[in-house]
């Protein structure tokens, strides 16, 4: 089943966010199978937004991610990358539409709430970058 790796960012934690983004993703259908309050190393915040290296706003980029407590999540369900992203809402809150999360809830680029993986190959590297294999379960369904 797809994965995918969900954060809420230091912004979201001290807004005390975390429980109606996980409400929205649970009602939504979708399935916790990882979750962890931790925060953020350098180096780990660097290996994450290695892509983003050469941007001017890499290093307040970095800055902001270690700046506090994030709530980090692995989610499961069909098309659950992309059903993330749009309930998520564009990057940059000022367009994102009512009703996603950054839309309700957002109002600067650099302080967005949320981040999701944009990609199955994203997904698949931010699962294992922030989580061991034994911190997951294999799916919270009860039987
Ligand atoms: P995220 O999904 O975490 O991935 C990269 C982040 O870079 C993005 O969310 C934004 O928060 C951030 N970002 C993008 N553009 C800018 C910008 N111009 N200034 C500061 N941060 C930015």
């Amino acid at each position: 089943m797809e994965q995918t790796f969900l954060m809420v960012k230091p912004d979201g934690v001290q807004r005390s966010l975390i429980g109606e983004i996980v409400s929205r993703f649970e009602r939504k259908g979708f399935q916790l199978v990882g979750a962890k309050l931790m925060v953020v190393t350098q180096e780990l915040a660097e290996q994450h937004y290695g892509e983003h290296k050469e941007r001017p706003f890499f290093g307040e980029l970095v800055d902001f991610i270690t700046s506090g407590p994030v709530f980090a999540m692995v989610w499961e369900g069909e098309n659950v990358i992309a059903a993330a992203r749009q309930m998520m809402g564009t990057t940059n809150p000022k367009d994102a539409a009512v009703a996603t999360i950054r839309g309700d809830f957002a109002m600067t680029v650099g302080k967005n709430i949320i981040h999701g993986s944009d990609s199955l190959e994203s997904a698949e590297r931010e699962v294992a970058l922030f989580f061991k294999d034994e911190e997951l379960v294999a799916s919270n369904k009860v039987i």
